[in-house]
């Protein structure tokens, strides 16, 4: 709707360059917003305000113009100039209607595909295999999976790329451990943690073990098949772990989508090679620096991509540049989206740059490092266990289950047990997903368990309730929300008109995470709808309507609502529930 409107105010802006009103060379930018109060309209253009300086007019005069130059169109149904020169646009409310039967009709309920369809590479979760997953790799894990959601449904090819940490100087600290312990592959493995720990005393307390792990680095690298074999099998561990979180959470992830950094090993010296080519190293103290005049440190000086250090090491800028010419050159990717942590920002900002200077990437791919803040505690400090250790992912959800069971026991205490469970878990999981995304990722977050399981609010209990509302609704009738419903909408009262220019919105916001890598903003619009719905449903009785035509228009606007939310929902990776 506001691209329609858009085009319309293109439209009576060339019209009057071409009258000699406004000026030829003038480019602008106009804006579109939805409007807060309905009665000032349904959309709001601030463009007469914008061209009135370059026209010399009074805004007011100028809208005037602009309104009689705007070309008919049968979804407006009414131009009012309001405050010093706003446009506002009046829906047609049949015409708002129209769309959502059709929308209704739709399996996609009216969301149309991106044009033309990308590739995207999804750079997501990631975590180090040396250690266990922590609450820093769930907000990749978790937006990233929302956002390669969203990028499908709109009909883009979404590769993900699960860049796991499995190669560097640690593993030669554990496979020293495995040798010294066979025992341990057993036992110990089952909790990485613990394992990296016992590893890392031994490590530091006795230089001869100390001695033999980094002799057991090189032989890695030099490819030893003894060593390779116990670093595969530590992997396999590793990434099971990860797994039965990612079934857990109900991320979209496999082990098929495993693309670790030790992967890009043996492209790691052509990359090195490339560069000297291009004329790009600069030897530093034995290392091999790529410097790059906009990047400087506070002092001014240059700062280096390290790509090979004095020992012939290579680092994690090294693997991630290979890994971008891999999506570049082999996968065809038109974009590739990395879901890691802001304190990042600055080697990805270095890495790409020198990609693009390399020319490991078509020009016209676009490389964005979609950041996130910190997951704090409640009390806003770093997320600590009491004594002091990282928070392992498995006691977080193992937590949110707990207390997801006892509140829906408490509100539902007639219910079967494992119906309990099943509804725990979906509100438990949901609550600690939810929390994440609806919050901007590149804000800090204090993580709160009380909040993300209140029935109050922006949050999943909420959400999935606002859910099962609509469904009790049809279960008390013969159709389903996905049955093909008689009737039509019409739009009377205030509460349905409110409630049917929130549901057009949904592609909008889809679109907009697609662009821009923020889930929260489906969440808030999630919220909203539900709140809508509530009063519509306060305001509006459905099956009791007065007449007929009133109660499907009204079944029809239940179904449209309730599919918007599961689909919404499940964008999020939230599952819903049909009672709770
Ligand atoms: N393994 C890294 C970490 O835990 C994140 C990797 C992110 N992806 C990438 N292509 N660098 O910090």
């Amino acid at each position: 709707m506001k691209d329609s409107i858009r085009n319309l105010i293109q439209h009576a802006v060339n019209q009057l360059t071409s009258e000699g009103i406004l000026p030829e060379e003038f480019v602008a930018n106009i804006q579109v917003e939805n409007t807060r109060d309905k009665t000032h309209g349904d959309f709001a253009s601030n463009i007469a305000m914008m061209l009135a300086k370059p026209a010399k007019m009074k805004p007011r005069d100028l809208a005037e113009l602009l309104i009689k130059a705007l070309p008919a169109d049968p979804q407006i149904s009414e131009v009012a100039i309001a405050g010093p020169g706003f446009l506002n646009f009046f829906q047609n409310h049949a015409a708002l209607a129209q769309r959502l039967d059709q929308a209704l009709a739709d399996n996609h309920i009216g969301v149309p595909l991106q044009q033309p369809a990308q590739r995207v590479v999804v750079d997501l979760s990631s975590p180090n295999l040396a250690k266990e997953m922590h609450v820093g790799h769930l907000r990749s894990t978790i937006i990233g999976d929302a956002v390669a959601r969203v990028l499908e449904f709109l009909g883009n090819d979404v590769i993900r790329q699960n860049h796991v940490g499995d190669w560097g100087t640690q593993f030669g600290m554990l496979l020293a451990y495995l040798l010294e312990n066979p025992s341990a592959k057993e036992t110990q493995l089952a909790d990485l943690e613990e394992f990296y720990r016992a590893a890392k005393q031994r490590f530091d307390e006795s230089p001869e073990f100390a001695e033999h792990a980094r002799g057991l680095v090189v032989k890695l690298q030099a490819g030893d098949p003894e060593c390779l074999r116990l670093w595969q099998q530590f992997n396999e561990v590793s990434l099971s772990h990860c797994q039965e979180l990612y079934d857990r959470l109900g991320v979209k992830l496999s082990m098929a989508d495993v693309r670790g950094e030790s992967s890009y090993n043996p492209e790691l010296a052509d990359i090195v090679a490339s560069l000297r080519e291009k004329g790009l190293l600069t030897e530093d103290a034995g290392a091999q620096c790529v410097f790059l005049e906009q990047f400087k440190n506070a002092e001014d000086k240059p700062l280096p991509v390290i790509v090979q250090k004095a020992d012939g090491g290579y680092l994690y800028s090294t693997t991630d540049l290979a890994a971008m010419r891999y999506r570049s050159q082999t996968l065809q990717a038109d974009r590739a989206l990395y879901f890691v942590d802001q304190r990042q920002a600055l080697h990805f900002q270095m890495v790409f740059a020198v990609a693009r200077r390399a020319e490991f990437v078509h020009p016209a791919m676009q490389l964005e490092h979609m950041g996130f803040g910190t997951m704090n505690g409640p009390d806003g400090r770093p997320f600590k266990t009491r004594d002091g250790g990282t928070v392992k992912l498995v006691d977080l959800l193992n937590e949110a289950e707990q207390r997801a069971y006892a509140l829906v026991k408490e509100k539902n205490p007639e219910l079967a047990q494992s119906e309990l469970h099943s509804i725990a878990q979906a509100v438990g999981i949901g609550a600690v997903k939810y929390a994440d995304l609806s919050k901007h990722r590149s804000s800090d977050y204090s993580f709160n368990f009380e909040q993300m399981l209140s029935f109050e609010g922006n949050t999943a209990p909420y959400l999935l309730y606002a859910y099962t509302r609509v469904a009790s609704v049809f279960r008390r009738t013969d159709f389903t929300m996905n049955s093909a419903l008689p009737g039509s909408i019409a739009l009377n009262s205030e509460a349905e008109q409110a409630l049917a220019a929130t549901l057009q919105r949904f592609a909008e916001v889809l679109y907009n995470i697609a662009d821009k890598g923020t889930p929260h903003i489906l969440c808030t619009y999630l919220y909203e709808l539900a709140g809508q719905f509530s009063s519509f449903y306060e305001n509006c009785p459905i099956l009791s309507a007065d007449d007929e035509t009133t109660r499907h228009s009204r079944l029809r606007l239940a179904a449209l609502t309730g599919r918007t939310l599961k689909q919404g929902l499940e964008l999020l990776g939230l599952k819903t529930l049909e009672r709770m």
